[in-house]
């Protein structure tokens, strides 16, 4: 014994080899480190998990606040942000739950809630009363000691031999960086907007003092209990699923034109269908707006499930930004000349159980996969001869298909079956009653027909030749209630 001991306490550390050269002065080690680097000691398999878990509660909580938030946010441009970063934050999270799985971890624990401090932030972030206070708390608060765990973890962990977790890391950084350049205009422009100099001194101290009281978000650092009383979190969460919209959408209830009438009838030209196409994508808001609705009240599924239905979120939020650049880059003002409308995600979310709610989504999307459908779309922007109707259907109609195996692996196949599925789809919409006289009764719309003055800036912009059986149309959504197949659909 004693003679070991004595070898042990003289051991000296040996000096690298100095003059060990990869051959022909190729780059070392793959080209990913320098000897100097990869001979440094680095995070052993369970520090590294335990960060791992909380960047990925940190991640299914952002996704899950995104979508709580986004279909009572009025804002429209946060809206799209929101639907964005959701699938950025549930694509990450993947990353990192397969990530973990690798690493020796089984159970998972992933559904754990790693510490009750950072539970509690995002409780606070998740209930805060307003844009304002909910972009500052992600964007200025968790967003940023996600990137400093992130980062810090790059610096500390072993290069070569966590390279995996490395790449996890680096390609999440990406997104992370575009998510905080995003978030920290905003706050900039809201703030502005409110005419105040801060948000709210007491609330962001709070939001400092629970990061520190778990160790901040990665665990890293030395604990100190947080001696503050919570704020918003002292109450429960108060789910808002009635969709808002700002100012510009001056005629929600408005179903005064009847889009899909207009875009089927071949007496129409195909030029003039563009502009009621621009006008069904950017429609397509109402789609995050009742998604997100479904994913909020939904949970016990799969962690696979919520990744695929916010990326679907993601994908509807991109056409609707489509017709918008639609409007913008033909010269059309649609504040001014459209009528966006939120009837179907209002009579979806408030009259449909989650269940029900998908039932339909499933229902239309199926409805069009037929050559009536997307590829009609697509053919008539291709007909018209503006390039960029054209390349936005071709890949609405993509995303489109996408959305139908969605809806087949996720609806159709805890349903049973394909046939009682698409009928119980149907029977879910047909159970949702539209207040056309109602909401013209209690003085919510008057249904104007919005498309005669559109239509006429369109052709005087483009120096068209107005086609006079266009000018005057006026089919409404009023009479055709019964033909679900051609009633707002929104796809
Ligand atoms: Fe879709
Ligand atoms: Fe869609
Ligand atoms: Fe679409």
């Amino acid at each position: 014994m004693t003679f070991w001991y004595n070898i042990a306490m003289n051991a000296t550390t040996p000096s690298p080899l100095s003059d060990y050269e990869p051959y022909a002065g190729l780059p070392p080690l793959a080209g990913i480190a320098t000897f100097k680097e990869a001979s440094k000691r680095g995070l052993s398999v369970e520090e590294n998990v335990k960060r791992l878990k909380r960047y990925h509660f940190t991640l299914k909580r952002l996704m899950q606040i995104f979508e709580a938030r986004l279909t009572a946010e009025p804002v429209y441009e946060l809206k799209m942000a929101f639907s964005l970063h959701a699938h950025y934050c549930a694509e990450h999270a993947t990353a990192l739950r397969e990530r973990v799985a690798e690493m020796r971890t089984p159970p998972l624990g992933l559904d754990k809630i790693p510490d009750a401090s950072l539970d509690m932030f995002y409780h606070e972030i998740q209930n805060s009363p307003d844009a304002l206070h909910l972009i500052t708390g992600i964007y200025s608060h968790a967003l940023p000691a996600l990137k400093r765990g992130m980062q810090q973890h790059l610096e500390e962990t072993h290069p070569l031999a966590d390279h995996p977790t490395v790449r996890v890391l680096r390609f999440a950084m990406l997104e992370l960086d575009e998510m905080l350049s995003y978030g920290h205009q905003a706050v900039r422009c809201l703030l502005k907007e409110s005419g105040r100099d801060t948000v709210d001194h007491a609330w962001e101290a709070l939001l400092i003092d629970l990061l520190k009281a778990a160790g901040d978000l990665d665990g890293s650092q030395p604990v100190s209990p947080c001696n503050s009383a919570a704020m918003f979190s002292a109450t429960p969460f108060v789910y808002d699923k009635t969709p808002k919209r700002d100012a510009r959408f001056t005629d929600p209830y408005n179903m005064g034109v009847h889009a899909e009438e207009f875009l089927y009838d071949s007496a129409f030209r195909a030029r003039d269908k563009t502009l009621m196409m621009y006008y069904k994508r950017l429609r397509e808001i109402d789609v995050p707006e009742m998604m997100a609705s479904i994913l909020t009240e939904t949970q016990d599924k799969p962690w696979a499930y919520y990744r695929d239905m916010t990326r679907q979120l993601w994908d509807e939020a991109r056409h609707a930004m489509m017709g918008e650049v639609g409007f913008v880059t033909n010269g059309i003002d649609w504040r001014k000349y459209v009528r966006v409308n939120f009837t179907w995600s209002l009579g979806l979310n408030t009259q449909l159980q989650p269940w029900e709610r998908h039932s339909v989504l499933y229902f239309i999307e199926q409805g069009l996969m037929t050559k009536t459908g997307k590829r009609f779309e697509w053919e008539v922007g291709a007909e018209s001869g503006d390039k960029l109707a054209e390349l936005f259907q071709d890949y609405d109609w993509a995303d489109e298909v996408l959305h139908a195996h969605i809806g087949k692996n996720w609806y159709v196949s805890a349903f049973g079956d394909q046939k009682g599925a698409i009928e119980f789809g149907s029977k879910s919409w047909s159970k949702v009653l539209m207040g056309w006289t109602e909401w013209k009764e209690q003085g919510l719309t008057e249904h104007e027909n919005w498309w005669p003055a559109l239509y006429t800036k369109f052709c005087e912009t483009h120096s068209l030749q107005p086609d006079p059986a266009a000018q005057e149309y006026h089919t409404t959504y009023e009479t055709t209630r019964a033909d679900l197949e051609k009633l707002a659909v929104s796809g």
